[in-house]
């Protein structure tokens, strides 16, 4: 993982539970970084998932509904880097379409290190779009979080929920996505 991410989730925590809670986090676990995160390396997964174990466990707040809140904090800071017809797109649902296929295709030219995860589409009817997300990292519910920071970027109002989950044992997770009027 970037260390940008790492970046983005130590400013949410400073921001919304302070610096303590921070170097805390740091201290107490064994980081092969020593916590010390430039935002264009790639540092190990399980370093961000020791974080959010012990965050969780400090806030009293479930690993998904953590990680779901940090995506959409995230979101933002992502979508300044996104490509112009991204930025520019006229809706939600152009944009989520573009994720794929532009969003992390332009990510990975540039940083042939990105470590990025797999979406198809599906059931893409009126209100309804379903993404199907792929990774070894298993962070569907940082997924969510990022489609309810642009459904906020858009100003349109979504649900989403997973129909299937890969901490559930299937083999993709499946995101539906609701537009609400
Ligand atoms: C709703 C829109 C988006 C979704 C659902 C999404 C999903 C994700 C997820 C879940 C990850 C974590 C890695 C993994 O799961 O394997 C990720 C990583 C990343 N995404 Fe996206 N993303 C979105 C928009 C964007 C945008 C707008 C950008 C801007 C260029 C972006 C750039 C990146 C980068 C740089 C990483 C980190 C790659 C690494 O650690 O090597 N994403 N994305």
């Amino acid at each position: 993982m970037k260390g940008a991410i790492f970046n983005a989730l130590q400013e949410f925590v400073e921001e919304n539970h302070g610096y303590q809670l921070w170097d805390e986090a740091l201290t107490n676990n064994t980081l092969e970084s020593h916590g010390i995160y430039t935002s264009t390396k790639q540092y190990q997964d399980v370093e961000l998932f020791a974080i959010i174990g012990y965050l969780s466990e400090q806030l009293e707040v479930p690993i998904p509904d953590l990680v779901r809140t940090f995506g959409e904090y995230l979101f933002p800071l992502l979508m300044s880097l996104a490509p112009d017809e991204a930025q520019n797109a006229p809706s939600l649902r152009t944009f989520l379409m573009m994720v794929d296929e532009l969003i992390h295709v332009e990510v990975k030219k540039l940083d042939k290190e990105a470590q990025l995860p797999e979406f198809s589409y599906g059931g893409d009817s009126g209100d309804n779009l379903t993404m199907l997300y792929r990774s070894p990292r298993k962070l569907c519910f940082l997924s969510e979080g990022l489609i309810l920071g642009a459904a906020k970027h858009f100003k349109e109002s979504v649900s989403v929920s997973q129909n299937s989950c890969m901490h559930q044992g299937a083999d993709c997770c499946e995101i539906e996505i609701t537009f609400n009027e």
